[in-house]
């Protein structure tokens, strides 16, 4: 009996310390619930893998500067959505990107 009650204390312990471990450690704009869809969006909107923006193993790190960029546009896109006068969220990553890591200035030269 005494056993049966060390081990649920261990195993729930145990499950404790991993829900932390996945707990977001360097958010500075989103909050911990926006980050699984907002980053499948971020993927999709610039077609491209986590790692552009991610070192390997390590999301909380900051050191691929593609991060860093990815921030100044969150903060950009927000801006952008402040200005619509129903205060809607209109504009999105993929508005501009379309699926590319920098989007088109110009459409693609005419007869192509
Ligand atoms: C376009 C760049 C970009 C892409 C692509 C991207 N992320 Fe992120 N990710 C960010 C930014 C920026 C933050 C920090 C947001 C903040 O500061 O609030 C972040 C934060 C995170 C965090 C939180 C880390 C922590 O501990 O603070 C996780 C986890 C994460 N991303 C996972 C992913 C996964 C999984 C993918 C692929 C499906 C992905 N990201 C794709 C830019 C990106
Ligand atoms: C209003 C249009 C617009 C919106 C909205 C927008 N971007 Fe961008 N983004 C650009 C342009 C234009 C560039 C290329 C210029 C540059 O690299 O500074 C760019 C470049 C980037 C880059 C650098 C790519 C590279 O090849 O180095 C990242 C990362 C990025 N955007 C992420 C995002 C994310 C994440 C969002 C949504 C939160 C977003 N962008 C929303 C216009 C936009």
């Amino acid at each position: 009996m005494r056993l049966t009650l060390l081990l649920l204390l261990v195993s729930f312990a145990a499950g404790a310390q991993q829900a932390q471990h996945h707990e977001p450690k360097n958010l500075k704009l989103l909050q911990p619930s926006e980050i699984k869809e907002a980053m499948q969006a971020f993927k999709t909107a610039l077609g491209v893998k986590c790692t552009f923006c991610h070192v390997e193993g390590n999301f909380a790190s900051d050191d691929n500067h593609h991060k860093e960029i990815a921030r100044k546009m969150i903060e950009m896109t927000r801006e952008i959505n402040g200005k619509f006068p129903d205060g809607k969220r209109h504009v999105t990553c993929y508005t501009c990107h379309r699926g590319a890591e920098e989007p088109a200035t110009a459409p693609p030269a005419a007869g192509q």
